[in-house]
């Protein structure tokens, strides 16, 4: 029988909050038999560094390794951000990625239609807007060593690097994810700069040559995050490595209105976690404000990528769909002092839910 046990694991900040609504939910979904999941908690990050002594305990590792898939709500507190160094809560997060393997992070930005007029950007320019980010993630200045303070802590350093192989998997994913969409991958680098960038393209170009159904092109990093607020359709797969892939995917996030709107997915070839784009948003933790739907949206991204049931991601969507064309929107998509909180969000959703499935 295949694995059906998943991880929660909810993290810092409004990470519990988020979670809990996702397990209204998937509660729902289990106890009407819709699908056959268990799932168990663990800690990450700062609540981590408290329980445990770490950011990322063997006890979570264990866990992750065994589960078929991971719900992550957001790591990072205020109260850690004064350890210099070791023992952020942010290296919890980082360690998951890592010692899952966990290369392909995608990163779909896509706009719900009564969401329209919330975003930054005229209705004319991001009205259409379908594309994903394919940003890899275990590698780049992210990981690469040797870095760290030297010099009395006068002076730090980090270290930009990848090799081939790294830059070619990701490619790989990309050039399969663009056969099923339309076929033209933009990947983003530095490369009138940095070495690390002409491996990258290099290595982009060796991969989309050995076949002929997807093209790419190149763009430095400056100039697609111009692009990316002048002309947005213009993109469909976006690949690009680790640290311009989170600087892009906040920015590409504000077009759809909300940051607080996006689900991501992070896989490798056995493991896979689901998480917002958002942090952990600690100045509104505690207060039951935040939006939930992009924790919501990252538990249909797994039912469709670790369970191959995009129905009740389809299912999702359109429940979240429904309650946003009611004009009941969170705090952050409110323009008025009007605005649900957190729970009543999970709540109008759960009905929702209840109303497409009794029908
Ligand atoms: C993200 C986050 C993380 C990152 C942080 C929390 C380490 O910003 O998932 O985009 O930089 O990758
Ligand atoms: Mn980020």
């Amino acid at each position: 029988m295949m694995n059906n046990k998943i991880l929660l694991l909810p993290g810092d900040g409004v990470g519990p909050e988020i979670m809990s609504e996702t397990v209204k939910l998937l509660d729902y979904f289990i106890d009407n038999n819709i699908i056959d999941i268990v799932y168990e908690y663990a800690d990450i990050g700062g609540v981590a560094i408290d329980n445990h002594g770490e950011p990322f305990p063997e006890d979570t590792f264990e866990k992750a390794k065994s589960s078929r898939a991971i719900l992550l709500g957001a790591v990072g507190t205020k109260k850690h951000d004064k350890n210099e160094n070791i023992m952020k809560p942010e290296s919890g997060l980082l360690a998951l990625r890592k010692k899952l393997d966990l290369y392909i992070n995608l990163r779909p930005i896509f706009i719900f239609q009564n969401l329209i007029d919330k975003s930054s950007l005229k209705p004319d320019v991001i009205k259409d807007i379908d594309l994903v980010i394919v940003r890899e993630l275990v590698s780049d200045i992210y990981f690469g060593e040797p870095r760290g303070f030297i010099e009395d802590n006068k002076s730090a350093f980090n270290t930009m690097r990848y090799t081939e192989f790294e830059v070619e998997r990701i490619t790989e994913y990309a050039v399969k994810l663009s056969k099923m969409r339309k076929g033209k991958i933009i990947s983003v680098d530095k490369a009138n700069v940095l070495e690390t960038s002409q491996l990258w393209r290099r290595c982009v170009d060796d991969v989309v040559s050995k076949q002929s159904e997807v093209t790419v092109n190149h763009m430095y990093i400056d100039n697609a995050a111009m692009q990316l607020v002048h002309s947005p359709n213009q993109f469909d797969v976006i690949l690009t490595g680790n640290l311009f892939g989170d600087i892009l995917s906040d920015e590409a996030s504000m077009l759809t209105g909300s940051i607080g709107m996006l689900p991501s997915a992070s896989l490798s070839d056995n493991h896979a976690v689901y998480e917002p784009i958002h942090g952990s948003a600690p100045d509104i933790a505690g207060k039951n404000l935040v939006n939930p739907i992009a924790m919501i949206l990252s538990m249909g991204m797994m039912f469709e990528y670790s369970f191959d049931r995009k129905d009740l991601s389809d299912t999702i969507k359109s429940i979240v769909n429904k309650v946003l064309n009611s004009n009941k929107f969170t705090r952050d998509l409110s323009n008025s002092s009007e605005y649900v909180t957190t729970s009543e969000m999970g709540d109008l959703l759960l009905d929702e839910l209840v109303r497409n499935v009794k029908k």
